[in-house]
């Protein structure tokens, strides 16, 4: 099959994609339900309607946009990812998964609309999902969407998540236009036959190696703890050194107590990460009264993950009793690993080799829509390079050649599972 896709189109989306954004360029902010966020799904959606894919949404926001088949009663494929960016990100984080998905449906309606000799359209229908809130910015919760969708997140316990300016999601989302129960978004058993999502590696491996792209067996198994510690304050000239309880000083030695306790795993697979530390009521001349961390952990190996956990929680307590700090410890989320479907794999090694691509395969450090998806039907991921590896960053880069090549195996695969 020849297939052409309009790398250019797809280049200049994701460049006017970037523009919906909280912070200068060239870094991107678009957290979930601002309107900066709305502004951009209004556009992505057009985008959508303009392929004449049929648009509909769910209550927490999850957006599925569909390419008829030519049987449409068999259950359907589907691909996607998230548009939401993190505080000073980039612009190619999921969105080269939603708008290269679009243009991978695009690239095969071109193919398939050609003429006499064309090959046929896909039996089952393709369809497009931009979730809601992949990242966990504004509740804490990351795969917010597909969490609901796959039935990991009770719908009482999503609606009361709180953001940090006291929101809770049902309000949130119905201001934003997303009504209707939370409890009708999980997805029916059997409605996909299978899942495949494009991403950026978010790595260096592929880049090292000089491969066109990732055949994603697995996704490791994130966590994300909360502690908080709370003392008296006061003033930092005032309180004498021996009378102090600071909490920062817990908190600190957490920090590099996380740190340790992922280095002394036994593994390279193993990370941890202390992401936010929110100190109050920071003014330079009083004692910290209310010290916040949240810290990420991960590792292909959930058991591994598990122990490394309880080390972070044992840890967090002493050093909050040994400084005379109330101590609060809570786990917002401890997810299992995820493995790909192989013969969803092996359809992208097709794909890889009738494209004329080099790869190879590869876990995935980072977490995806596909985590949860995995929980609903067979699941695999193609990955391309990244610049460096980098990303949650500004200076994430991924080239149109590179781009193009993970749209053409995505059309690759999609028409394979469709049939
Ligand atoms: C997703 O953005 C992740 O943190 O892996
Ligand atoms: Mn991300
Ligand atoms: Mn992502």
């Amino acid at each position: 099959m020849d297939l052409k896709v309009d790398i250019a189109r797809c280049s200049a989306e994701l460049d006017r994609l970037a523009q919906f954004s909280d912070v200068p360029a060239p870094a991107v902010q678009r957290v979930v339900f601002t309107e900066t966020d709305l502004a951009a799904r209004a556009y992505l959606v057009g985008l959508f309607e303009e392929a004449g894919l049929k648009v509909r949404h769910d209550a927490v926001g999850n957006i599925f946009a569909r390419w008829e088949g030519t049987d449409p009663t068999l259950p359907l494929v589907a691909t996607g990812s998230h548009t939401d960016a993190i505080p000073y990100s980039g612009k190619y984080d999921g969105t080269v998964g939603v708008l290269g998905g679009l243009e991978a449906i695009r690239t095969l309606q071109r193919a398939t609309r050609a003429g006499a000799s064309s090959p046929p359209a896909p039996r089952r229908s393709i369809e497009l999902v931009m979730f809601t809130s992949e990242e966990p910015t504004r509740f804490a919760y990351g795969c917010l969407g597909s969490r609901l969708l796959s039935g990991q997140l009770p719908p009482d316990a999503a609606a009361k998540l709180t953001d940090a300016d006291g929101h809770n999601l049902d309000d949130v989302r119905q201001r934003a236009g997303f009504t209707g129960p939370l409890a009708d978004v999980q997805l029916e058993a059997g409605h996909y036959a299978a899942f495949a999502e494009l991403h950026i590696e978010q790595g260096p491996l592929l880049e090292r190696a000089n491969l066109d792209i990732g055949a994603v067996t697995a996704i490791a198994a994130p966590a994300a703890l909360r502690v908080r510690y709370t003392g008296p304050g006061g003033h930092a000239g005032g309180v004498m050194m021996a009378d102090r309880r600071d909490p920062l000083l817990a908190a600190s030695r957490l920090a590099l107590e996380v740190d340790a306790a992922a280095r002394e795993s036994g593994s390279p697979d193993t990370v941890g990460t202390v992401g936010v530390l929110d100190v109050h009521p920071r003014a330079v001349n009083s004692i910290p009264r209310d010290v916040l961390l949240e810290i990420d952990v991960r590792d292909i190996d959930g058991p591994r993950r598990d122990r490394v956990l309880e080390r972070i929680k044992q840890k967090a307590q002493q050093f909050g009793d040994e400084l005379g700090v109330p101590t609060t410890i809570e786990m917002i989320n401890a997810d299992p690993p995820a493995k790909s479907d192989p013969a969803i794999v092996a359809a992208i090694e097709q794909s890889c080799a009738d494209a004329k691509l080099t790869h190879q395969r590869m876990v995935s450090r980072a977490y995806h829509d596909s985590l949860f998806m995995s929980l609903v039907c067979p699941i695999a991921m193609i990955f391309i390079p990244c610049r460096d590896g980098m990303s949650h960053r500004p200076e994430e880069y991924s080239s149109p050649e590179a781009i193009r090549a993970g749209i053409e195996v995505l059309a690759r695969t999609l028409y394979q599972l469709a049939h």
